[in-house]
């Protein structure tokens, strides 16, 4: 049975992909929660801890949100590597190094529960 594991206010998952969502940096805090290790996780694709209540269409909207230059903030259900799910709040924009190729960086914390709730009854009608 997969249960619901859930974020201490402290926690900070962080990673950063390249422009196809793969997986270029992983946070010790993402390590913990999803149960992946770094070499786990560094060059998969992002899609490895989607968890199949997500619907298409958010990540359809942070794409397009993020590629465009602005700022994206929504609440994501991700699977971890034991098939439990964690819920976070996250916020994700784009970031150009050096004028290098552009990357994609999340910032994860704690939604609260009514967040949850609310994606839960909006993710449901997607
Ligand atoms: C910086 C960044 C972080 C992402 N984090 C997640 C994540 O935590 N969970 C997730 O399911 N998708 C995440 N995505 C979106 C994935 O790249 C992908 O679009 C999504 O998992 C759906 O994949 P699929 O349509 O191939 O199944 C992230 C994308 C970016 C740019």
């Amino acid at each position: 049975m997969s249960k619901e594991l859930y974020l201490d206010e402290s926690t900070m998952i962080v990673s950063e992909t390249d422009i196809k969502g793969n997986i270029l940096y992983a946070n010790s805090d993402f390590c913990t929660l999803s149960g992946f290790t770094k070499d786990e996780l560094i060059g998969r694709p992002h899609n490895m801890v989607r968890h199949k209540d997500m619907p298409s269409a958010a990540f359809k909207d942070l794409w397009e949100t993020v590629k465009s230059g602005k700022t994206w903030n929504g609440r994501v259900k991700n699977i971890t590597k034991d098939g439990d799910f964690y819920w976070v709040d996250a916020t994700v924009y784009k970031v150009t190094k050096n004028n290098a190729e552009e990357r994609y960086i999340s910032v994860r914390s704690k939604p609260s529960s009514e967040q949850v709730q609310t994606a839960i009854e909006l993710y449901k009608n997607l």
